[in-house]
């Protein structure tokens, strides 16, 4: 069944917790269509069609405001059909009562990022390529564990990689990620991206726990596909796994979002690159860098510099939010990749 591109964008941004205020809301011609309802039913609210939804306190603000859009005020809601199984949803919620809007930052939540390839938009209905991530949305910029969550230098990363420009640098490669986090960039490689193999590190031991659950939730669970590891940067890596490791899956591509943010921990993170291009001197490390403050990010650059290696920026510039059809994530801060070789 051919499904109006509307209730697909809408989906799309839904499940990935967009602000249920700045959603791409359908045409009311749209919601007051008994199949869109039925679709919008189906596939928004339906848990048992649908395992990992967002949180209950998200999916009843969506709801409330889905409800009130389709122009059906409460003396409806009784009623029979379609909107009677919405109604249902909304009653349930409510009487769940979930409804403090600031709860969904308080839990741990599914969060399903649909992975469209720039090239492609003939998928049917809801085959589309997604990723499911167990995230906790809590934890903020500025806190000390920044690894529960997906941020947008991950989401402009991965854009970039659904580019054909950027599926080169993955497509039957060998990849190694510094400070994965949720593991959004190395399951999106995996899972999506035909990468040979992915091994996916981060210092925080938690945060690699978190995200073994991860791959298990994406069924990723060959090692020899996507593996997590810990890696501190800074470290001497020889006789270590990583030496193993260059051996075992030969390591073309490093890829790292988001790791340029702490002035302190610049050092290290450039001394983990000159290890790896030690031990595999033809390496190419893309960064995908968000610049909060220029000057640390101007700091990175200079160290790459001091130990001679190549920056380039790449030119890819993010969409404004209201074209985005699919990863969606704010460019209110710069965000920058880079290239960096040795020669
Ligand atoms: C801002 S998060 C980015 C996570 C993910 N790449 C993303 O963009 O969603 C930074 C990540 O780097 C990791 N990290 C920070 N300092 C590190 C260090 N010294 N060694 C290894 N990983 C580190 C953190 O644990 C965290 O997962």
């Amino acid at each position: 069944m051919d499904v109006d591109p509307q209730l697909l964008l809408l989906r799309r941004q839904y499940l990935q917790l967009f602000e249920p205020d700045f959603l791409a809301w359908p045409s009311p011609k749209l919601l007051k269509n008994v199949d869109a309802q039925k679709w919008l039913h189906r596939h928004l609210f339906d848990t048992n069609r649908n395992p990992h939804l967002p949180p209950e306190s998200y999916q009843l603000r969506v709801l409330k405001q889905l409800t009130s859009k389709m122009g059906k005020g409460k003396a409806n809601l009784d009623s029979d059909g379609v909107l009677g199984e919405l109604a249902a949803c909304l009653t349930s919620l409510i009487a769940k009562k979930v409804s403090s809007e600031i709860k969904v930052f308080q839990e741990n939540a599914y969060v399903t990022f649909t992975c469209i390839p720039e090239k492609r938009n003939d998928y049917e209905d809801t085959s589309e390529p997604t990723l499911t991530l167990l995230e906790k949305r809590q934890l903020v910029s500025g806190s000390q564990i920044t690894g529960f969550r997906t941020w947008e230098g991950s989401l402009h990363l991965g854009s970039y990689l659904l580019t054909e420009a950027g599926s080169h640098f993955v497509n039957g490669k060998n990849i190694l990620e510094l400070g994965t986090g949720t593991g959004f960039n190395a399951i999106l490689a995996g899972k999506h991206l035909h990468a040979n193999h992915v091994t996916a590190t981060d210092g925080d031991g938690g945060v690699i726990e978190a995200l073994r659950e991860n791959l298990t939730l994406n069924k990723i669970d060959d090692q020899q596909q996507v593996r997590a590891r810990t890696l501190l940067w800074g470290q001497d890596l020889k006789g270590t796994w990583v030496e193993d490791g260059c051996r075992a899956h030969p390591y073309d591509i490093v890829l790292g979002a988001d790791i340029t943010y702490e002035k302190s921990a610049i050092s290290a993170l450039v001394l983990t690159l000159q290890s790896l291009f030690d031990m595999r001197p033809k390496l190419q490390v893309i960064i995908s860098g968000v610049v909060r403050n220029a000057e640390t990010f101007q700091t990175f650059r200079d160290q790459c510099a001091s130990h001679h290696f190549v920056v380039e920026d790449i030119q890819f510039e993010a969409k404004p939010m209201r074209q985005q059809k699919s990863l969606f994530y704010a460019a209110a801060v710069p965000l920058k990749l880079l290239s960096i070789t040795r020669p």
